[in-house]
């Protein structure tokens, strides 16, 4: 089955819908297709000791290893409203995301008017990490 983009940013507002994020009122959903062509997602969890909450590019990436997808090749990113700017990927998640990226990699943002933008990981993060 091959998931379009639509497939996939509807997946990453629905996983923004049960996005825990009590403190910031912020929800942030995001999607991944990996080289498989599966689909994952994750929401952002907060925590009342601030700095333990996790991204929702965290949970979507936890959810892709786990069920073991080897690269991103599209993820989406869904969060902020239409009258402010969308939901990109903060610098950690950049980071996270060109873990498993390559210079195919497609990163889509997006907030709740659905209104898109795409990136490559090279202009997200320009000379990213990498231990080798
Ligand atoms: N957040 C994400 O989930 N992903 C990002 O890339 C940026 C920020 C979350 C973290 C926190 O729960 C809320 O948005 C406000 O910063």
């Amino acid at each position: 089955m091959t998931i379009s983009d639509d497939d996939l940013i509807n997946a990453a507002m629905d996983a923004r819908e049960n996005a825990y994020c009590h403190y910031s009122g912020y929800s942030v959903g995001a999607a991944i297709i990996d080289d498989q062509g599966h689909l994952h997602v994750g929401c952002n969890v907060e925590n009342a000791a601030y700095p333990l909450g996790n991204c929702a590019e965290a949970a979507a990436i936890a959810a892709m290893v786990l069920e073991g997808g080897k690269l991103i090749v599209r993820i989406a990113v869904a969060g902020g409203s239409a009258d402010a700017t969308p939901c990109t990927p903060c610098g950690g998640c950049r980071q996270r995301i060109h873990e498993f990226a390559d210079e195919n990699t497609v990163i889509i943002t997006m907030d709740d008017s659905k209104d898109w933008q795409q990136y490559a990981i090279a202009e997200l993060l320009p000379a990213g990490f990498h231990l080798d």
